[in-house]
């Protein structure tokens, strides 16, 4: 077989999980660098070590690349995993969030009518060429900043048809796009305005048309709800999401963002993958995701853009819980897909070290999204799906911050960007 090698890489971070699928606590510290490293691909990483002893190999004749890549001066990374994205949409949101800068907080504007909703009624209008087109150009972008698997979440449309059609969009993208791309379910985000007033029903249509007909579809893996302070209680959360197990579909949940409702403890209770946000978790469910197994997935992005506290990230890594963060992106409380400035907030707002950031953007997020054994490390065996950054270390994308630090984007052994 004959595959291209890459040699001369200063610094190969490889983020090996050692056998395992995700890092904890102090193993995150890890992350399995080689220096003066080579790496020999196809469509699968078929050989890792040092340039010395590429060398010997094709001397020997036991290693025949037909291309061979000099990457002096660069460091390769496993290419990021966007494990939480909205990025299926239409329209934009760009005067709320200027009245946001004037003073006006997401929860006024939402209680206005406005936030969530305001994408609802534009996407609800578009057609599924439109939202494609739209998540195309945000998903191409991401991957312009080294995202190359990503998860989509349906959920502006909360109505039967308008969700399966932003579930067929992330199909479409799927089949256009050289990424991994992961649909979930969110008819869960927030009540639809006909039903403002009896928002139970529409639980119930949830539980008993909605899920069972995007099963049926088999076009979503997940699915997630928004439980939270003014949108779904834990008790229709459990709803939703037994009626979703009852389909075959995994869990993952939008948990604690605007104020601790025990939403962590229901994710760990409905054994989902998964609780996201968790700027107000308690102390007692971070232990309780710890003991369950629940990965953590910190957007603080969201934090950022929404102007909130961040969520507790210390903590949450050091008693054990596998933590993962992602972009959130959306037209409302995080727009951005780019995983770089991601991996810069949760260094500086929460506190991780880069050797964490780059853990959580990688591994951890793969295994949150059940691809940990294709991606989000350089290891033998997985897809070469990998990052040449442009400096010789991964350091840099933390210290020289606010710019692109990719040269390269390869996905499943070709170069996408
Ligand atoms: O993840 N929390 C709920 N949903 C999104 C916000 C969506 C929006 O404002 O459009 C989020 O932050
Ligand atoms: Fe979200």
């Amino acid at each position: 077989m004959s595959g291209t090698l890459l040699k001369y890489i200063k610094q190969l971070v490889t983020v090996s999980g050692n056998g395992k699928q995700y890092k904890i606590a102090s193993e995150m510290q890890d992350v399995g660098i080689i220096k003066d490293a080579a790496m020999y691909f196809t469509d699968k990483i078929e050989w890792i070590g040092t340039t010395e002893q590429a060398n010997e190999l094709i001397e020997k004749g036991e290693m025949t690349p037909n291309k061979i890549i000099a990457a002096k001066d660069h460091s390769v990374i496993p290419s990021f995993v966007d494990s939480h994205t909205h990025i299926v949409f239409a329209g934009n949101r760009a005067d709320e969030f200027n009245a946001r800068l004037r003073g006006a907080t997401y929860k006024e504007i939402a209680e206005k009518g406005g936030g969530i909703q305001t994408t609802v009624t534009a996407t609800r209008n578009a057609s599924v060429e439109e939202l494609f087109e739209n998540a195309k150009q945000l998903a191409m972008s991401a991957m312009k900043y080294g995202t190359t698997s990503i998860e989509i979440k349906s959920g502006y449309s909360l109505e039967l048809e308008g969700e399966l059609k932003q579930l067929k969009a992330i199909k479409m993208l799927k089949e256009a796009l050289p990424m991994n791309i992961v649909p979930t379910f969110l008819g869960a985000h927030d009540f639809p305005k006909e039903f403002k007033d009896s928002p139970q029903k529409y639980v119930d249509i949830l539980c008993n048309e909605m899920i069972p007909r995007v099963a049926e579809e088999g076009l979503a893996e997940y699915c997630d709800a928004f439980v939270d302070l003014g949108y779904y209680t834990v008790a229709q959360g459990e709803q939703i999401f037994n009626a979703a197990k009852e389909y075959g579909m995994k869990i993952r949940m939008h948990a604690d963002e605007l104020a601790d409702v025990d939403a962590a403890f229901l994710a760990t209770k409905v054994g989902a993958v998964s609780a996201d946000h968790l700027l107000f978790v308690s102390d007692k469910n971070i232990e309780a995701m710890a003991k369950a197994g629940t990965v953590a997935t910190l957007l603080p992005g969201t934090a950022y853009f929404i102007r909130m506290p961040y969520a507790p990230a210390r903590k949450i890594i050091d008693s054990g819980v596998i933590t993962a963060i992602a972009t959130d992106c959306n037209p409302g409380s995080s727009f951005t897909e780019n995983m770089q400035l991601i991996l810069s907030l949760s260094v500086i707002n929460m506190k991780m070290t880069a050797e964490e950031a780059l853990t959580a953007a990688t591994l951890n997020a793969a295994y949150s999204l059940g691809i940990a054994d294709k991606v989000g490390s350089l290891e033998v065996g997985k897809e070469a799906d990998f990052i040449i950054l442009n400096s010789d270390s991964f350091n840099n994308i933390f210290y020289h911050f606010g710019i692109n630090h990719v040269s390269s984007v390869y996905h499943k052994g070709i170069k996408v960007v």
